[in-house]
Parts: structure tokens; sequence; C-alpha cells
């Protein structure tokens, strides 16, 4: 394979904005890094293959300031270039694309389609989309800069040969199939909160379904109407939670977690459940699940030494029990991994899944 440097033949300097934004140890959130002020440190962000934080807060937190969340990010340069791969926009082509962010994604595309083809790049944050339109016009590229909810897809420009979000989606707007045209192809990264996600190039089809197979491991931002923050449950609540054992061992928790064994095929089957792991020291993991809707949550703390694990369980969903119950299901299965996996979007948008195991297991995904 090709080294991505080669592979994008437009330099990522010209859009990365003049303040990024790293993370900071001290406090836990981002702090801002001006090119100005230490063109070295920039530059470093610029050439390493790493996503590039390039606003927090929705813009709110100004340069000085300590951000709290992540809103818009330049997208590791390898990972772009697989993302352009998959997506195989060729000269002539119309493109639309789903979170502009800097803008250089729109100018890979709009060099890949050439002058005879249709660049239309959607972008949430008008301030964004506005520094996107005059970074793109310095570069000598005129892509259609929208400030819109992409999720609704950019509907005057349609129908496109390639659709590609930038943002990742728990299910494939309806919007987009409809404004691909039949034999075209949208890359989107696609996943449950529990395991966000894979790289799912879809094919369209000429009765309007839809049909892919999970690809590549990404972690992209949400599209802004599907972000959700989880709270951790105040200590006494905590002390108050349902406490139980569990005799999984160190290879099932690896299998219930790890992208490339169960993690992304259990994720789809317990719907809104986040699953945060940290490392409170080297002795100790803990896993924890959270329903933001339902406020249930649930821990497990790996102990070295200490076997069966502390499980604790809080609120009308049990969290935990679901999962291990996925993980059963997924165990009986045969264990696929993700690559065993189909997607298929019917005509009324219902996403079915499939695994190509000798059972042909097949299900509706809840919405
Ligand atoms: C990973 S960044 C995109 C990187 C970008 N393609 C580039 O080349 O810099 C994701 C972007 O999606 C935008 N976004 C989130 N939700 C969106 C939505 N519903 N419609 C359009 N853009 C959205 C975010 O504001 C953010 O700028």
């Amino acid at each position: 394979m090709t080294h991505w440097r080669e592979r994008l033949p437009v330099p990522r300097d010209q859009f990365v904005p003049p303040v990024v934004w790293v993370d900071d140890l001290i406090t836990g959130g981002y702090v801002s890094v001006s090119r100005e002020d230490d063109e070295p440190a920039w530059r470093k962000l610029v050439d390493a293959d790493e996503p590039i934080i390039t606003q927090v807060d929705d813009g709110k937190t100004p340069p000085g300031g300590v951000g709290q969340q992540i809103s818009s990010s330049c997208s590791a340069p390898s990972v772009v270039a697989d993302m352009l791969d998959a997506l195989d926009a060729r000269p002539g082509h119309d493109v639309l694309e789903i979170g502009t962010g800097t803008g250089w994604n729109a100018a890979l595309l709009s060099r890949r389609v050439g002058g005879s083809g249709r660049v239309v790049t959607v972008e949430v944050d008008a301030a964004l989309a506005t520094a996107a339109r005059a970074a793109l016009h310095e570069a000598g590229y005129e892509p259609l800069v929208v400030a819109a909810d992409g999720t609704e897809g950019y509907p005057s420009g349609a129908p496109y040969d390639r659709v590609i979000a930038t943002a990742s989606v728990r299910a494939i707007p309806r919007a987009w199939i409809e404004q691909t045209r039949p034999g075209g192809a949208i890359v989107v990264p696609w996943g449950s909160d529990y395991c966000n996600g894979t790289l799912m190039r879809l094919d369209v089809r000429y009765d309007g379904s839809a049909v892919g197979r999970c690809g590549s491991h990404v972690e992209f931002m949400r599209v802004r109407s599907a972000r959700r923050y989880y709270m951790e449950p105040a200590a006494d609540e905590q002390a108050a939670a349902d406490t139980t054992t569990t005799t999984l061992t160190v290879r099932d928790m690896r299998d219930m977690t790890v992208y490339g064994r169960g993690a992304m095929i259990i994720g789809l089957r317990v719907p809104r459940c986040y699953l945060t792991v940290e490392d409170p020291d080297d002795d100790h993991r803990r896993y924890e699940l959270h329903d933001v809707g339902s406020g249930s949550w649930a821990a497990v703390d790996l102990v070295r030494g200490e076997h069966p694990w502390t499980v604790r369980q809080l609120g009308p969903r049990r969290l935990w029990d679901e999962v291990t119950a996925a993980h059963a299901w997924w165990t009986s299965e045969g264990r696929p991994g993700p690559e065993h996996l189909t997607l298929t979007i019917d005509t009324e948008g219902g996403h079915w899944l499939s695994l190509d195991n000798p059972g042909g297991t097949r299900w509706l995904l809840t919405p």
C-alpha cells in the first residue's frame, strides 16, 4: 500500500487553522496551541498521522481557555486516504460530503473529481463553514460549501455518484440513500454507542436499498444532533448500586470490548449503551456502561489478583446483564468478527444485520 503522503496530493497545512487544541494532562481538558506562538509545536501536529482537534465546545471556548468537548477535528491522514480509496470518486463524479470541518477533505475530493465533477460539502457549524470556504478559495478550490444539518443531505444538488460522511452515525439517514444515484456508493463511519465503529461502504441498489460490509475500525465524532454526554453517578449512588460478581475471564472481557473480536457485533445487540474503559492504576481496569436516557449505569472492576470481579449496576436497565447476554449469544453464533457482518438497509429504512455464518443469522437493528 502506498504511503498516505503520496495518496493525499493537497497539503494539510493549507487547511489546519492557526489555533488547534491538544489533550491537557493536568486539567483533563483541551488547551490551545497557536501557530503564531509556537510554530514548531503546531507543525509537529500537522505533520503527524493523527487527528488534530480544530474546535472545542462548538467554538465557545476561546484560545487560552480549557476546552471540555471536541466539536471539530481534521482527521488522521491515513484514515482520510483510506476513506477516499473506499469512496472511489472518479473524474466527472458528483460528490456530497457531510462534515466539511477544515475543508481539507473537500479539497482532496475536488482534486479527484476534477473540473468535470462537482463537490458539495455540508457543515453544521456556520463559523467552520465560513472558514473552510475561505481556505478552499485560497487554495484554489471552489466546491459548494453549505452551512446546514448534513443529515438531510443536500437535496437541491442531488443525485450524487458518491456520498461521504466524516462524522459518525448510528443509523444511515434515508436522505443520503435517496440522494445517491443507483449504482453509487456511500462511505460513512457507522457503529453503536458501545462500539464506534467501522468504516462502512454501502452500495446503493436500483431498488433503493443499500448494502455494505464492515471495513476497518475508525473512531469519529458523532453528527451533532446525535451527541450524548454521559455522567458518572455520584459516589453515594455508586455505593448504593446492586453489587454482584462475575466469573467471566480476561479473554471474555477482551472479546466484549475489542473491535476486531466481538465488540462491534455485541454492541449492535445492546442499543443506547456507552462503553468506557479506564485504568485507575497498573493493577486495575474499570469498564463502565452508561445509558444516558434511562440513567442506567454499570461498572465492572478488574483488579489483579482478585477474581471473581465485582459488578455494580444502577437504574432501570441492567446494562451488564444485557451485555453479558449479548456476549453469550455471540459465543453461540461461533464468535464472528466484524468482517462477517453485512448491513442491508431496506427501502423503508430498516437496518438489517446478517452474519455469514452457517446459520445465516439475520436481525433488525433496534432503532
Ligand atoms: C471529523 S470533522 C470533519 C473533518 C473534515 N472532513 C476535514 O477535512 O477537516 C467532523 C465535522 O462534522 C461536522 N458535523 C457534525 N454534525 C454534522 C451535521 N449534522 N451536518 C454537517 N456537519 C456536521 C462537525 O461540525 C465537524 O466539523
